[in-house]
């Protein structure tokens, strides 16, 4: 089903790359998926998973062998520039700066290419220069600008031209923690301010959770899990406690509470602590019950672990592991 407020729509897209020797790699298998207009949308996976593919897919770099991309409802093989007038990228390896043209000429030279007058974005162009702190920089060649600031110079001229969608391939990839934060809160705004669409592959899944209100996530060209953020918590929400005991356990009460699953004991000269990952809170009570055997051990502490999304997202890409073996087997 088509819903209307689609502003980009993936259909069953399938890419085989072929090698010289043995089977083709399916970097992409059949892949769909829909990005609502001004929503942030998260691409996630393993290396080699297909993101970096899917992304060159949409903005038409490479064809797929089969499936349809629909930006705003036109097919970007078949109306091209039209297509690719809504859409602007950021590749991998800052592909999309000239490293001759100094840091305002690239910006200018890709708003011209996007057929405006670099006059017009003035403004534009000043602010994302001073926006990234490239101000000093402004009459450097590319080639010559430090790591980061390509990485910057790379997104501002994604920025300029204030298109529909904008793809970023690991925007955050070796920038410092300033300017990771400002790029962050630069997405949030065009997004929520703006209504622009961003689609990012990302690994640092800080920035999933800071960021994305819906992943997808790939893994070995296929989606295995589709879902807004807080609902992906919610579902492998695990609750996850630390105990710290003052003392060490004596062998009955160690030996009861390792036969308990997914609790972790680490024995130190003087003390104890336990860490435990709950599915249901009877397990927590049972051992409180362990623990009293005794009636000398003291609990120190009993903290609640917070769940990040790293954990959920390596969950997922666990269970997808043992899915792939079990079909395997069977
Ligand atoms: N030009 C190419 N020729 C042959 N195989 C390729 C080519 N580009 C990518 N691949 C293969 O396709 C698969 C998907 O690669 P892709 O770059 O899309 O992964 P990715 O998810 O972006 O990974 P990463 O997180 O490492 O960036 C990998 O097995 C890769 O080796
Ligand atoms: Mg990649």
């Amino acid at each position: 089903m088509v819903s209307s407020d689609s502003i980009l729509q993936v259909a069953n897209v399938i890419k085989n790359y072929s090698v010289r020797k043995g089977e083709p790699i399916k970097a992409v298998d059949n892949i769909s998926f829909e990005v609502k207009k001004g929503e942030i949308l998260g691409l996630l996976g393993p290396n080699g998973a297909g993101k970096t593919t899917t992304v060159k897919i949409i903005c038409s770099l490479i064809r797929p062998d089969s499936g349809t991309i629909l930006v705003d409802g036109i097919d970007n093989f078949q109306h091209r520039s039209k297509a690719l007038g809504k859409i602007s990228a950021v590749l991998e390896g800052n592909r999309n700066i000239y490293w001759r043209l100094t840091v305002r000429e690239n910006l200018e030279f890709f708003a011209a290419l996007k057929g405006y007058n670099p006059k017009e974005l003035k403004k534009e162009i000043d602010y994302y220069i001073d926006f990234f702190d490239l101000k000093d920089k402004e009459h450097e060649t590319a080639n010559k600008i430090s790591r980061g600031m390509k990485q910057k110079l790379a997104i501002a001229v994604a920025m300029v031209t204030n298109s529909e969608i904008v793809l970023l391939d690991e925007p955050t990839l070796g920038l410092d923690v300033k300017a990771s934060y400002e790029i962050r809160d630069l997405l949030k705004k065009i997004a929520y301010e703006e209504g622009r669409t961003v689609i990012l592959t990302t690994h640092d899944m800080n920035v999933v959770q800071d960021i994305c209100e819906r992943v997808v996530i790939i893994d070995k060209g296929r989606i295995i899990a589709e879902d807004r953020i807080e609902n992906l918590m919610r579902l492998f929400q695990v609750k996850s406690y630390k105990f710290i005991l003052k003392d060490r356990l004596t062998d009955e009460q160690q030996n009861q509470l390792l036969a308990i699953p997914h609790l972790t004991l680490l024995e130190t000269e003087d003390a104890t602590e336990i860490e435990l990952n709950l599915e249901n809170s009877q397990t927590f009570y049972q051992v409180i019950d362990i623990l009293r055997i005794e009636e000398d051990t003291v609990i120190e502490s009993i903290d609640r672990q917070e769940i990040n999304f790293e954990k959920i997202f390596m969950d997922i890409l666990g269970r997808s592991d043992e899915d792939a073996k079990d079909l395997a087997v069977g």
